[in-house]
């Protein structure tokens, strides 16, 4: 065979290679590699940016997707995918247009918000994380991943795993709460629940771990704000749960609004090249926030063409919505403020994606329409929704056991939450369908049948002032009730009068948090705590339902409701599993993952706070020179990892297995709990752990671990933790992971306030 014949059979069988291995599922990287190659070396540059643009869909009709802006787009190989599209159809069409009409046929990817649920809804996350049920909330996006695909979906833009410690930020319902170990722990089982057996299925959907980095402290608690913060804290505070999602295989990430060290975090290469990439080895793709690129330009960093150069020179690989990689890198690449092979890797990151998902095997892997008539809101699902909502209440009072109430008697329910369905399933919930969801005079309704009566009055407005009402009604979940609030609150009062027990129905509506809702006063609006002053002077037993996307100032309430459960918003089964709860089916286990402030003035406030050179008792009143408030003792009033139950828990037992460790050594911690009431229940046992002496000032006490344990009456269990080297580590000042000899105490107990504790000496 002549050299060049010889040359042109093996480019030949090359590409004939890399066509087969681009039809099949494998994830071998060679494989994979091939494939990408061959797609690549055919690509011209402007196809090559359109994988890097995810353009917003618009309105899609089906049968004329075509000829709207997205589809012409989509024809002409300018859209790597398309998010927040409903219905399998639909999908289906955009697929057959980039696949049939584009000249190179790439498949696009499928993106969507399924935050807590698709159809069946699950509790909202930070609901979610008050269950500390790690092996459910997997469930829940396993579960939510079924739906999803079943719908064309392979791309969820979750977990969320900012964490908050300031809850005037509406998005804080949205993510796992304040403390980074149980953080971490959450994002860990969502990205495993999305993802399932490595995207292998056409069930399993790719996760987007979000928002990289720090988005949940933005300062004042106002939505995009400023966030600025030493990188120790970062470090030790605030990165865990999304290096606990790239470790667990996150397909992408979501760079976040705000600014990380003074850069928008969607051009900060040491936050995205360094350390995601760098430090914690992520090799998936990074798409920006909505339209943050374009964003930069009133953060005062340059206007589309520079920010989007910044922005891929950081790494990040896909523009959401900002027209600017599609728009401007062109241009840059010609006057050199980039390079080609800076769009090679992120078009390559973007393609592999796509494979990994095996949308280049079969561009149609995840639309089936007999799917998505069989596998959405199922019995099954809607089961496991209610299940799971019940674990995430979180029982704050209950006065002379006021709770369970007997399902039988004259029950009013009231309230502006009591009679409103769309209101249910909680922020971000973009699949909802409310109409098939139960309001809570339903729910209690269906479970207390033809034993007793239910009857309901609204009582009053969310708010009197109807602008504050219609911000927070928004998206079609309006509710206002026309009659002056005294007209509401006396009709409800009469009908308290007339029943055996109250049922309030209050708190905030589901637009009260989430995105761009953030609050100043954090407290029950006015004309609510009103009604409800109302219905407790008329001397009948007050069970408030406190409906709630952040932690609440509830201090007036706490002292004056005799039962007070938080029921956050609880997802299309909510209804019914607040029925479970109030009626005791169900003991109420849920513990809080944020901390209850008595008011927005100790905000920011959380447990693992640091001791200050002048420590003052978190619960005394005022004292002179030490770290506190004239006015208000340090203290919350409801502490992280706080929630009653039906029965009662005691805590005994306590011990460690040694009190001297060195490298590599295990010390186990244990204690005894006992179910000391009436009712079995769950119970979550905590673990806290504080390095005493070290080379950084590091919190009184930090979660290391947690348990949930079932237990009946009278029946006891020991509960063991291993105490490891490596959970005693924390970042040193030069970003070291490192457990420092010295002294640590260990401590157990049933919330961060109430514990016991013993020291253990690291040689
Ligand atoms: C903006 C939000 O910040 C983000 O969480 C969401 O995923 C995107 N919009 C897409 O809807």
């Amino acid at each position: 065979m002549k050299p060049h014949t010889f040359l042109l059979s093996a480019i030949a069988l090359i590409l004939a290679l890399s066509a087969v291995s681009c039809s099949k599922t494998s994830q071998s990287d060679a494989e994979m590699n091939a494939c990408i190659d061959s797609i690549m070396a055919k690509m011209t540059l402007d196809e090559k940016l359109g994988q890097l643009n995810l353009p917003a869909a618009g309105d899609i009709v089906t049968g004329k997707a075509s000829q709207s802006n997205i589809g012409r787009l989509i024809a002409e190989g300018k859209a790597g995918g398309v998010f927040n599209v409903k219905g399998v159809e639909k999908i289906k069409e955009l697929q057959r247009i980039a696949v049939e009409e584009s000249r190179l046929g790439i498949p696009l990817i499928f993106g969507m918000d399924v935050i807590h649920g698709y159809e069946t809804v699950f509790p909202i996350p930070l609901a979610l994380s008050c269950s500390w049920d790690t092996a459910a909330i997997r469930r829940s996006a396993r579960i939510a991943a079924t739906e999803a695909s079943a719908c064309g979906i392979c791309w969820t833009f979750s977990p969320m795993v900012d964490i908050c410690r300031d809850p005037r930020w509406g998005r804080m319902a949205e993510g796992s709460g304040e403390d980074p170990f149980l953080g971490a722990a959450i994002a860990r089982v969502m990205v495993e629940g999305y993802q399932g057996d490595g995207l292998k299925k056409n069930d399993e959907i790719m996760a987007c771990v979000k928002h990289f980095a720090l988005y949940g402290a933005a300062e004042a608690g106002r939505d995009y704000n400023t966030v600025d913060m030493s990188r120790q804290r970062m470090f030790n505070d605030y990165f865990a749960p999304y290096k606990a999602g790239a470790d667990a295989g996150a397909g992408s990430f979501m760079t976040s609004f705000n600014l990380v060290d003074g850069i928008p975090a969607t051009a900060n290469r040491w936050l995205v090249t360094d350390v995601l990439r760098g430090m914690w080895n992520f090799d998936g793709f990074v798409v920006t926030d909505y339209a943050s690129i374009a964003e930069m330009r009133q953060h005062g960093i340059g206007d589309l063409k520079v920010s989007s150069a910044m922005a891929l020179a950081a790494g990040t690989d896909m523009d959401m919505v900002a027209d600017g990689f599609s728009g401007t890198l062109a241009q840059s690449l010609e006057e050199g403020n980039i390079d080609m092979g800076q769009i090679d890797t992120a078009v390559r990151r973007v393609l592999e994606a796509k494979y990994k998902l095996g949308l280049f095997a079969d561009p149609y892997k995840y639309i089936d329409a007999k799917r998505e008539q069989t596998e959405v809101y199922t019995e099954a699902n809607r089961t496991e929704a209610r299940r799971i909502a019940t674990e995430t209440f979180v029982l704050l009072k209950n006065e002379g056991n006021i709770l369970p109430l007997r399902k039988g008697g004259r029950i009013a329910v009231v309230g502006p939450l009591a009679d409103t369905r769309a209101n249910m399933p909680g922020t971000w919930s973009v699949a909802a369908v409310p109409e098939k969801y139960k309001t809570v005079v339903e729910g209690i309704r269906d479970a207390v049948g033809p034993r007793g009566t239910v009857t309901y009055a609204k009582g009053s407005n969310l708010y009197a002032d109807p602008a504050l009402e219609a911000a927070v009604t928004v998206f079609g979940r309006q509710m206002r009730d026309p009659r002056s609030e005294e007209a509401l609150r006396a009709e409800a009062v009469a009908l308290a009068r007339s029943c055996d027990v109250v049922i309030a129905a209050m708190g905030e509506a589901s637009e009260s948090s989430g995105e761009a809702a953030s609050r100043t006063d954090i407290s029950l609006p006015d004309t609510q705590k009103k009604l409800l002053e109302a219905l407790l002077a008329t001397g009948k037993p007050v069970v408030m339902l406190n409906f709630s996307g952040r932690a609440n100032v509830m201090t007036w309430e706490s002292a004056q409701v005799p039962a007070i459960l938080n029921v956050w918003f609880g997802g299309s089964e909510a209804a019914d599993a607040i029925a479970d709860v109030v009626f005791g089916d169900v003991s109420p286990s849920g513990k809080l993952t944020i901390t209850m402030p008595r008011s927005v003035g100790q905000i920011p406030i959380y447990y693992s706070q640091l001791n200050t050179g002048r420590p003052k008792n978190n619960d005394a009143q005022f004292e002179k020179y030490l770290s506190g408030y004239i006015d208000s003792p340090n203290s919350p009033l409801y502490p992280f990892g706080y929630g009653l139950s039906y029965t009662t828990f005691s805590y005994s037992d306590f011990a460690l297995s040694a009190h001297d460790m060195k490298s590599g050594d295990t010390v186990t911690a244990s204690v005894r709990v006992t179910n000391t009431g009436s009712r079995e229940a769950d119970e979550i046992v905590q673990l806290y752990i504080r390095d005493i002496e070290a080379s950084t000032s590091r919190p009184l006490k930090e979660l290391k671990g947690f348990r949930r344990i079932h237990l009946k009456p009278g029946e006891n269990a020991t509960v063991e933790f291993p105490v490891t080297v490596d959970l005693l580590k924390h970042y040193n000042y030069e970003l070291e992971y490192v457990a420092e000899p010295g002294e640590f105490s260990i401590m157990i107990g049933p919330d961060s306030r109430t514990l016991r504790s013993a020291t253990i000496t690291l040689h």
